[in-house]
């Protein structure tokens, strides 16, 4: 006989949490309080009010087991990153390149906004751990929200378990995370499929841990585990006890005796990370293999042998859909072929989805993200997308196929390589890697990505992401250089680092790389470099491979096609470290010493 539990009663006897609990419904005024326990019979339930309510579409279970179909207001489609702030005590502390809110300001303006907008609404209380529960690297959090999306979403990207629970009721601190759609409903009042409000605020207390989110129920703005937690929070948190928290994919790379390189690597939005991080070596390299341990974030601690181990604190890939194929990433199709939710994607009529680049040819009719026909020749008529172009998938990260067998080992995996790259047309040769740690983390400090056509104007122009962070760094930045810096003080084993850009151009516009699968190539000159098995030659940028020193079978690519994708051309190198200057300048308050002088030393040798 099963007993039902009621959701209403506490899963947790910690008087802090129910302190909190309590303050945020005399707040919110919920009509309800739902205590998450992370079950399937629970998440069955909430998918079913969810469906119910015309929020998700449950898809054709033959060709989509178990997979929710969802479309949000076109106003609330991404991460809102002028409506994020960090709100330490002292605006220094937050640096020039992020939003800034004096914290109690911030919070009594919300406080106005939270009061009563839960009404009508069910508030859950949502325990989870980013990272396997009870690792060393890991840390908790409970989400307090009102959005049952947030919630079984959640239950993909982060272990949710009233395990949690017991762990707070031990005493383990947690992340106190506030999260509303900003939308209470009056009596009676029907409800829309994706309720979100008009303003929106991302907010978070680097000092006290507290992340308080308002008026989206979209990706990074309401999943608080991913960027908020696990990259702002996490980066203050990293800072202070001696650890990193970065943006960054996180592979191993097998070779034929069976040993293993785990190497880390960041990229800025949208520069293929997702597919790095699942590559497929090209036929002709016989027994090498790429396994995947994250595909977006990195939380890595010295170990007790002085290496650096990481683990990826998320268990789910929310990737973006558009351009994702059987051709460009079939690992990430694999990943996403059951118990998966889509966001913003397009419906076809036996209950399917599809995304543009999903196949060579769309479907002769489709429902687009926003509901309406969507036809080939609408589309061309109007363009028209039948995706939103940040369209998600929400895919739990134990179906990847490369899925790396230590991926929840509690320790982490040992990291060889740190590997910085961008996209850009010019300047950047294919790789190099830096001479030392110091040199690396200048490296990265001024990486970036150049504008595209897309904006006219603009073409060749550098947006500096440092170690693709930009968005994401808790705290002032060049504070955070430092503490990359100061890694190299503790007598650390670190990782050698490299520069990588697969998006060098011809100067009629042509990918000089072939990227995908043949960055395998790059990968194993980087792990046979941290093995001692590659040679390399010294330039004024730093170490790079001779032809000689890359694995070219099954591609046609000429020492000449080599020479051209790592070409050093001073022109182009004088203007990036005058451009790398002015960002420096923005940085100037803070910035370590240290990287001035290597600055320096790069001009002096160019
Ligand atoms: C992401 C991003 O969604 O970096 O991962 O924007
Ligand atoms: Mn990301």
């Amino acid at each position: 006989m099963s007993t039902k539990r009621n959701p209403s009663t506490p899963l947790s006897t910690n008087k802090q949490l129910l302190a909190w609990v309590e303050q945020t419904v005399a707040l919110c005024q919920p009509d309800r309080v739902h205590w998450v326990d992370g079950s399937q019979e629970e998440n069955d339930a909430l998918c079913a009010e969810l469906v119910a309510a015309g929020t998700y579409i449950k898809l054709n279970e033959k060709l989509w087991p178990g997979c929710y179909y969802a479309k949000s207001d076109p106003g609330d489609v991404a991460r809102v990153e002028e409506r994020t702030f960090i709100c330490s005590k002292k605006k220094e502390d937050a640096g020039p390149t992020n939003y800034w809110a004096d914290p109690e300001e911030m919070k009594t303006k919300l406080r106005g906004l939270y009061k009563g907008c839960m009404k009508g609404r069910t508030m859950y209380v949502l325990p989870f751990s980013m990272g396997p529960i009870g690792s060393p690297i890991s840390q908790i959090g409970v989400e307090l929200t009102d959005s049952a999306y947030v919630v079984t979403n959640m239950r993909i990207m982060t272990r949710m378990s009233s395990k949690v629970f017991e762990l707070i009721d031990k005493g383990m601190f947690f992340v106190q995370c506030i999260h509303s759609v900003g939308a209470p409903l009056a009596p009676g009042q029907k409800d829309s499929t994706w309720p979100c409000n008009k303003e929106k605020y991302i907010t978070h207390y680097p000092e006290t841990r507290e992340i308080w989110s308002f008026g989206s129920g979209y990706g990074g703005n309401a999943l608080l585990g991913k960027k908020c937690f696990a990259l702002r929070i996490a980066s203050n948190m990293a800072r202070d006890e001696g650890w990193l928290a970065e943006h960054m994919l996180i592979l191993g790379v097998e070779d034929p005796k069976g040993n293993k390189t785990y190497v880390s690597a960041a990229f800025p939005s949208a520069c293929g990370k997702t597919n790095f991080a699942m590559l497929i070596p090209p036929s002709n390299f016989k027994g090498w293999k790429v396994w995947t341990v994250g595909d977006d974030i990195a939380w890595i601690k010295p170990g007790k042998d002085g290496r650096l181990y990481a683990i990826n604190p998320e268990a789910g890939f929310f990737g973006v859909a558009p351009g994702t194929s059987l051709k460009t990433n079939p690992n990430a199709i694999y990943s996403l072929q059951k118990n998966t939710i889509f966001t913003n994607v397009a419906l076809t009529p036996d209950g399917g989805v599809w995304w543009e680049g999903m196949t060579d040819e769309a479907p002769a009719e489709l429902t687009d993200w926003q509901g309406k026909k969507w036809t080939p020749a609408i589309a061309k008529e109007t363009g028209a997308k039948a995706a939103h172009p940040n369209a998600r998938f929400t895919a739990p990260a134990s179906q990847c196929p490369t899925i790396d067998p230590a991926w929840e080992n509690p320790e982490g995996v040992p990291i060889s390589a740190f590997i910085f790259g961008g996209r850009r047309p010019t300047t950047m040769p294919l790789v190099f890697q830096s001479f030392n740690w110091s040199h690396g983390v200048y490296l990265g400090a001024t990486m970036g990505s150049e504008m595209t056509a897309a904006a006219a104007g603009t073409i060749g122009q550098v947006r500096r992401d440092p170690m693709a962070m930009l968005p994401f760094c808790g705290y002032n930045v060049s504070d955070y250089f430092a503490h990359w810096l100061s890694m190299q003080k503790r007598g650390l084993k670190l990782p050698s680092i490299f520069h990588v850009n697969w998006f060098r151009k011809t100067a009629d516009g042509k990918f000089m790389w072939p990227g995908y699968g043949d960055n395998m190539r790059v990968l194993k000159w980087i792990v046979d470099r941290v093995s001692g098995n590659a040679a390399a030659v010294e330039t004024p940028i730093g170490f790079v491979p001779n032809y000689e020193d890359m694995e070219w079978a099954g591609l046609e690519f000429t020492k000449a096609d080599f020479e051209q994708v790592m070409a050093f051309d001073k022109d182009a190198w004088a203007n990036e470290v005058v451009s790398q200057e002015e960002f420096f300048f923005k940085l100037r308050d803070r910035l370590p010493k240290q990287l001035l002088n290597e600055r320096q030393s790069l001009v002096n040798r160019l």
